[in-house]
């Protein structure tokens, strides 16, 4: 085995050498922004070879000129290719203290009803519908809002779609009435699922964005104006300083003043103090 492989103990289906991780990294970041430590590179066999099973094909190198050069092929398999390497860890109700806070916010009156709000790093869905489940408590008669929720993993935003969870993760994340509130619960096959209820789900539009994009053309026509809050969380992690920087200039420039911005427990972005305030712990308001 070449002194550049990984592992040299484990037996792996394919040659998978330093110059091919370099490939990977530098095709994610391009992609998708996301920069893949050096540790990953485990994770990304494992992930990849799936792919090159699909196509039935024989090494990374030959799988990755097809993601580089082959058009037709590439505009479905890069997609595979994001989504593999994306990760999508939530949970409802994450960080509760921001469900505190933007409920608060909501009673307060946004200024502009009904509210609109932007969750950009959606994943499969549970903190969207945590969102929109805060939404409809703090509506009070008036009506509860809209809700953008966007990601760039296309497999993760069929399952947010479908909205169907194990039932024990909502009855542990959930409290004890919003079980019941907001959601169905599945009988015969489907016992120990749940299934969002459609007063919920009617709330939400999902959509892909890619946050490196340039531009949001989708995202500023949702909102007609300016998102009240934006929830962006665990997601700038994965970015470069110069990325974050650019992705919060284009954020502040959907948040109206006075919105907050909801951000990841481990993500600080004090730097851009000219357009947003820290209102809370990972809270931000925009100036
Ligand atoms: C760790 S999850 C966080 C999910 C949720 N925001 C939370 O805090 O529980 C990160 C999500 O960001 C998404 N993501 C990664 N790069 C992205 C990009 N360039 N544009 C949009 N979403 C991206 C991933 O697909 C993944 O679903």
């Amino acid at each position: 085995m070449p002194d550049d492989a990984f592992d040299p103990a484990e037996r792996r289906e394919y040659e998978f050498r330093k110059a091919d991780f370099d490939r990977v990294r530098a095709l994610i970041r391009q992609r998708a922004g996301i920069h893949l430590a050096e540790h990953k590179q485990n994770m990304v066999y494992s992930r990849l070879s799936r792919r090159l099973r699909v196509h039935a094909m024989h090494s990374f190198t030959e799988y990755l000129d097809r993601i580089e050069h082959d058009v037709p092929f590439s505009q479905t398999e890069t997609q595979e290719f994001v989504n593999a390497l994306t990760t999508n860890l939530t949970s409802f109700f994450r960080e509760a203290h921001h469900f505190d806070a933007l409920a608060e916010f909501l009673r307060a009156g946004t200024g502009r009803e009904p509210p609109k709000i932007w969750c950009a790093a959606a994943s499969t869905g549970e903190e969207p519908y945590s969102i929109a489940m805060t939404m409809l408590e703090s509506a009070a008669g008036r009506a509860p809002g809209k809700l953008l929720a966007s990601d760039i993993d296309t497999g993760v935003l069929e399952t947010a779609v479908r909205g169907v969870y194990r039932l024990d993760a909502v009855q542990r994340a959930c409290g004890p009435t919003r079980p019941s509130r907001f959601f169905l619960r599945g009988t015969g096959a489907n016992e120990g699922f749940v299934r969002v209820r459609p007063d919920l789900a009617r709330l939400v539009e999902f959509a892909q964005v890619n946050l490196l994009a340039t531009d949001w053309p989708l995202v500023r026509q949702f909102a007609g104006g300016a998102f009240d809050a934006v929830f962006c969380r665990n997601v700038m992690i994965y970015f470069d300083k110069s990325t974050q920087r650019e992705i919060m200039a284009r954020i502040a420039g959907v948040l109206r003043p006075g919105g907050l911005l909801f951000v990841g427990h481990s993500e600080n972005f004090t730097d851009c103090r000219d357009t947003f305030v820290l209102r809370g712990k990972t809270v931000y308001q925009r100036l």
